[in-house]
């Protein structure tokens, strides 16, 4: 297969899984076609406890350590306006964050993988990751026991910021840490003419919003990238009568672990003790997602090499408050996420989001390259973990 008709077969890949997407935990047809295509290529699939998602293993000639490359495989609840000719068949779902991409791109690095497997020192495990739009889906993976034996780990993302045959790369977070919490604020319901027989939570509610926005920006470092938003508030259901209690949510979002845990815990006390201020309590549940990414120095000077040897350009990628539970990886295995340039865009996750498959082929020599040479780097003197 020459390179031309290597990205054609990508490309009509890609299309069928745009056309076809499905949603977090529901990626049984996904799978189903990721498996026939990855049969068809002769490559190893892992028996594994995983409903949908699969993990695949390419076994070099030699022995060695092992190298892991993941993609996601999930879509989202959004109803496509793109106008592509391989839009969405499935009313209501659309590949509108690229992961279509992603699982073509990696499908592509199999093809190529197994056409090198003389040259591997070591295993390449391919990750096809169900979920990650929930935020939770790595867990599975990792649960599942595929993590275990891996050395280190490369995922991608395309990237509207970057043309195609450019990469975003950088050390440390490029994604997020994404926590949520829900605040109930117990009050006393009564006749909206009695308020001193009762005791309003929305009044209450009202002043925490404001403290709330303080934790930001007079309890953090100015140079800290974090942020909190309160996005739904509910008390009350007519005009004349005082509630009983009122229920805030909302989402905080750091890079830093310890940006983390301080809003954590000014959260908590802002909550509690401005609900204490009218005279009434709050119960707080704070829900921790995954951690922010976490790209290993050593591993992103690496990933930045292999980039240029690829043909790839390479730009410091573009920091995003979003998450990532590829970050779930990062914390058991060193590793890097890279941000693969797809070409201008509407936003992730809009109906109108595209993105240009002929970002494709280098995506998946890239990948390739990332596991091929990441063994042998491992391989070198004192590498091995
Ligand atoms: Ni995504």
């Amino acid at each position: 297969m020459n390179r031309e008709q290597f990205q054609k077969k990508l490309e009509t890949e890609f299309q069928w899984f745009h056309r076809h997407p499905e949603l977090s935990y529901e990626e049984y047809e996904t799978t189903r076609r990721i498996r026939h295509l990855l049969e068809e290529n002769k490559t190893e699939i892992l028996s594994l406890p995983l409903d949908t998602g699969l993990v695949a293993v390419i076994r070099g000639d030699k022995p060695g350590p092992t190298v892991a490359l993941r993609s996601d495989i999930d879509a989202l609840p959004v109803e496509e306006e793109s106008g592509l000719a391989w839009e969405s068949e499935e009313k209501g779902k659309m590949h509108a964050c690229g992961h279509d991409f992603h699982i073509a791109a990696l499908y592509g690095a199999a093809l190529l993988l197994e056409q090198r497997k003389h040259k591997l020192q070591g295993t390449v495990k391919l990750i096809f990751q169900p979920a990650e739009e929930s935020s939770l889906g790595a867990l599975k993976v990792i649960q599942s026991g595929a993590l275990d034996d891996v050395d280190a780990i490369f995922g991608i993302h395309s990237s509207s910021g970057f043309p195609v045959g450019t990469v975003g790369i950088r050390k440390g977070s490029v994604t997020a840490a994404v926590d949520r919490f829900e605040i109930t604020i117990q009050g006393f319901g009564t006749h909206a003419a009695h308020p001193h027989e009762g005791k309003d939570p929305i009044v209450a509610a009202s002043a925490l919003v404001g403290t709330l926005q303080t934790i930001v920006s007079r309890n953090m470092d100015p140079f800290s990238e974090a942020l909190l938003s309160v996005t739904h508030i509910s008390a009350g259901n007519t005009w004349n009568v005082i509630p009983e209690s009122a229920f805030l949510e909302g989402t905080v979002r750091t890079l830093r672990s310890g940006d983390r845990k301080k809003i954590e815990a000014r959260l908590k006390e802002a909550a509690e003790y401005t609900a204490k201020a009218y005279g009434m309590e709050a119960k707080v549940r704070w829900i921790a997602g995954p951690p922010a990414t976490d790209n290993d120095v050593e591993w992103t000077e690496f990933a930045e090499k292999s980039a240029r040897k690829t043909g790839l350009k390479v730009e410091p990628a573009l920091p995003s408050l979003g998450g990532e539970d590829f970050a779930f990886y990062q914390e058991k295995v060193r590793g890097v996420f890279v941000q693969v340039g797809t070409g201008e865009t509407y936003p992730n996750h809009h109906p109108k989001f595209r993105v240009n498959p002929a970002a494709l082929g280098g995506a998946a020599e890239y990948l390739s390259v990332l596991g091929t040479d990441a063994l042998a780097e491992l391989k070198k003197e004192g590498n091995i973990p």
